[in-house]
């Protein structure tokens, strides 16, 4: 089958079908055009898309590269002043040495350690999401546990109240629109944005006087001894907020899209459960959640023979170079066993997820729990809708069925 090979490669553009299965494309650009210069919409520079992963590996953790979140701020409009400062802080885009600063306070309550002691209580809120829908003949799985099973546990880390978890995510994909461009009502960003900065900055301050074992007060405390700044504090935990949810709704619904597309795999893993964290690490490199991040030139480049000029922005198209045929052969087939985890799924260099432990346990405990509380899962004729956004990437509904009923 020949795939419409769109020029420029603009994904805003893009119809459903190459939102949804956008590797074809990826692998003509590849093979093709593998540093291809696009224009950006914002001041006509010039916009690179990276495919190679050599390439889009280089720029990420390349000096000559940064991330800070001016130009992207050029798209948001000035009268949203709180959403500037508020994204403007975020660790994501700072360039060192402040991110460095920042991002060290926050290490420790995203180690290995700490997730592993999240783990039971990720379990319980996994099992409690699913508890009656074996008895229904059908359950949308992003409405009914992939996205309310992040969003929980984030909370549950951050120390927030169960009552205002609901209210939480409503703006936090409010802003996550904003922060990847496609907002189309920025007013809603922005009231959101004010919003959250009110509620942490009240959660802030009754950790002040009423301290608790919670990644909040662990802020607060670091704000008290001059390390971080009262913005800082809770431009973090919105961060965290944001980061954290739709991210791992993403992962979780493609993970099992793909399982269910890939029955051989899936009855590896049932019949070997060891195989389950590098089955969730090749789902991370085969259809990752995050397709595209972007950087901004510092310095003059050049960049798979392409002349890259300061200023430029230069989009790395992650999910091209999980699919590089180079480092990951055979790439288009979901293979757990015995492939190279240097995936970038997760990013790279000093700017690599935070909070890739906490998402792979949280993808891994759904996984188990999904198909051990409904063994007859199943795919079903209702198509599958993904979301208009190659950023953060992933359906928006996915119904299916559970033989119950
Ligand atoms: C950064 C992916 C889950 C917190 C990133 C980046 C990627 C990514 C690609 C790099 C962004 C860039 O370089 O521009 C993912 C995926 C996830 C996930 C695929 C789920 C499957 C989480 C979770 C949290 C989190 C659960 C925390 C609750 C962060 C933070 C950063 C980040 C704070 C910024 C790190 C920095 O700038 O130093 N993530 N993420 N992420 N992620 Fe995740």
């Amino acid at each position: 089958m020949t795939q419409r090979v769109p020029r420029p490669f603009d994904p805003l553009d893009w119809p459903a079908e190459d939102i949804a299965d956008p590797y074809p494309i990826y692998r003509h650009y590849r093979e093709n055009d593998p540093v291809h210069r696009g224009r950006s919409s914002l001041d006509g520079r010039a916009r690179w898309y990276v495919f190679r992963y050599d390439d889009v590996t280089r720029v990420l953790t390349h000096p000559h590269y940064g991330h800070h979140a001016v130009p992207l701020l050029a798209g948001i409009p000035p009268e949203c002043e709180t959403l500037w400062r508020l994204v403007g802080n975020w660790l994501v885009f700072m360039d060192p040495p402040r991110h460095g600063q920042l991002r060290s306070l926050l290490v420790g309550s995203f180690s290995t350690r700490v997730v592993a002691g999240l783990r039971p209580r990720v379990a319980e809120i996994a099992r409690d999401l699913i508890a009656d829908v074996g008895r229904r003949p059908t359950l949308d799985l992003i409405e009914e546990f992939a996205a309310p099973l992040p969003i929980l546990v984030i909370s549950e880390l951050l120390g927030v109240h169960e009552g205002s978890r609901e209210w939480l995510r409503e703006r936090a994909v409010s802003l996550q629109e904003a922060s990847s461009g496609r907002a189309r009502d920025y007013a809603r960003a922005e009231a959101a944005a004010t919003e959250l900065i009110d509620f942490f900055r009240w959660e802030a301050r009754r950790r002040r006087h009423d301290p608790a074992a919670d990644l909040i007060t662990a802020l607060v405390k670091a704000g008290e001894c001059g390390s971080v700044t009262e913005d800082e504090v809770t431009a973090t935990c919105v961060h965290l907020l944001t980061a954290g949810h739709e991210t791992t709704t993403n992962l979780i619904g493609k993970a099992v899209l793909a399982l269910l597309r890939n029955p051989a795999v899936l009855a590896e893993l049932r019949a070997d459960p060891e195989l389950l964290p590098s089955t969730v690490d090749e789902l991370v490199r085969y259809d990752c959640p995050v397709q595209m991040v972007t950087r901004w030139a510092y310095r003059d480049d050049v960049l798979g023979g392409q002349d890259i000029r300061e200023g430029d922005s230069v989009v790395l198209v992650l999910g091209s170079a999980n699919r590089d045929p180079l480092v990951f052969p055979e790439p288009d087939e979901l293979r757990p066993r015995g492939r190279s985890s240097r995936h970038c799924g997760f990013g790279g260099g000093v700017h690599r997820c935070l909070g890739s432990a906490l998402a792979r346990a949280e993808a891994e405990i759904a996984i188990a729990v999904l198909f051990e509380c409904l063994p007859g899962l199943h795919l079903t004729d209702k198509p599958v809708h993904f979301a208009e956004d190659m950023v953060f990437h992933g359906p928006r509904h996915l119904v299916l069925g559970t033989s119950g009923g």
